[in-house]
């Protein structure tokens, strides 16, 4: 019998090849929707709700990341569609990259590059001192997975870890059940929840402003977590001190006055893009389709669809 896939997104040459052994695989330009029922997507594309309903054989979205937010879990769950997503496999990466953003702000990465190669260094004598990282108190907003590894990777700076999430968690850090309390406590915010409705913009101006003009905000979460007006209004009045972000509102749409701020550091949401950490997500998401072929379950189901 054979199996369409649908493949929304890329996917490396090894993903293709093992899902080639098992699938006729249709691109977005040219499938049959009554054909698919299985479907290849990522965190950024998700499955648009159109295309959701057209697909009315679709079995499995299996997503190449671990965030899902631009899939409709519930209409999957009302309909039986398996969702199934790439947990823990990417936790060390994702929080290398907040430590490698709030390292770059804290110690003016790219102005002490610029400095060096423009010539200054010679023409002017040393840069400007920075500021240490170490000893800071550092506020996770969402300690899950990634969190608890961005909390582990933060020791040897000797800082004082502190979190926000909807639940208390039993761990040994101080619990805000308020945001903006948090932040005014913070020296840094690293923000690492999911997206979607609950934490639309929760990082507004308040926040924002309680964090102040020495605090910096880090987000490898979603863009949407965080008010991106309000943001670049804390960061021009200086109400707000440095930002490191690797996820934007409108992807890969960056506003010129994020990309103009000396007091930011951008990365084109490169979160978990490593070869070695993508090897491993592409193995498992490509895994959940196989899996699903052979018994009808996937190995890493998102928590909404573990029942089905
Ligand atoms: P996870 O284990 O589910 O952790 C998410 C945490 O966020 C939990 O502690 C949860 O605790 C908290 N949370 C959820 N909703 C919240 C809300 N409304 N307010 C406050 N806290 C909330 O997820 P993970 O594996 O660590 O991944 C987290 C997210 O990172 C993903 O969903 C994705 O969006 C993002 N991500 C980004 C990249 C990148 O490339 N930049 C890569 C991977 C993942 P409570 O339930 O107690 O609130
Ligand atoms: C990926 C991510 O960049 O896992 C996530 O939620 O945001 C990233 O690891 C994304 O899924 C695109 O593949």
């Amino acid at each position: 019998m054979t199996h369409h896939l649908l493949q929304i997104g890329g996917i490396t040459p090894d993903m293709r090849e093992r899902l080639e052994a098992a699938f006729t695989i249709h691109q977005l330009d040219d499938f049959d929707p009554t054909a698919i029922t299985h479907v290849i997507t990522n965190g950024h594309d998700g499955v648009n709700p159109e295309l959701m309903t057209s697909l009315s054989n679709l079995k499995v979205i299996s997503g190449y990341g671990v965030g899902y937010d631009a899939i409709d879990v519930t209409e999957a769950v009302r309909r039986n569609i398996l969702v199934a997503h790439t947990p823990n496999v990417l936790n060390q990466e994702v929080a290398t990259t907040a430590l490698l953003l709030l390292l770059a702000c804290y110690r003016e990465l790219l102005r002490d590059d610029a400095y060096v190669r423009s010539g200054d260094w010679q023409a002017k004598g040393n840069a400007p001192l920075t500021r240490s990282m170490d000893k800071q108190t550092v506020g996770i907003l969402g300690l899950g997975r990634i969190g608890q590894a961005i909390a582990d990777k933060l020791a040897p700076w000797d800082a004082t870890v502190v979190y926000h999430s909807r639940g208390k968690k039993d761990v040994p850090y101080r619990y805000f059940d308020n945001l903006t309390e948090m932040a005014r406590a913070c020296d840094a915010l690293i923000c690492i929840t999911p997206g979607g409705p609950s934490t639309h913009k929760i990082v507004n101006a308040e926040v924002l402003e309680a964090l102040g003009p020495n605090g910096t905000l880090i987000n490898v979460s979603r863009g949407s977590v965080v008010d991106e007006a309000a943001l670049i209004a804390a960061l021009t009045s200086g109400k707000l001190g440095w930002a490191g972000l690797d996820v934007f509102e409108a992807e890969p749409v960056v506003p010129q006055a994020l990309r103009d701020l000396p007091n930011t550091v951008l990365l084109p949401h490169v979160g978990s893009a490593t070869v070695e950490t993508r090897a491993a997500m592409g193995a498992l998401t490509v895994d959940n389709l196989l899996q699903h072929l052979k018994d009808g379950t996937v190995m890493t189901p998102v928590p909404e669809c573990a029942e089905l």
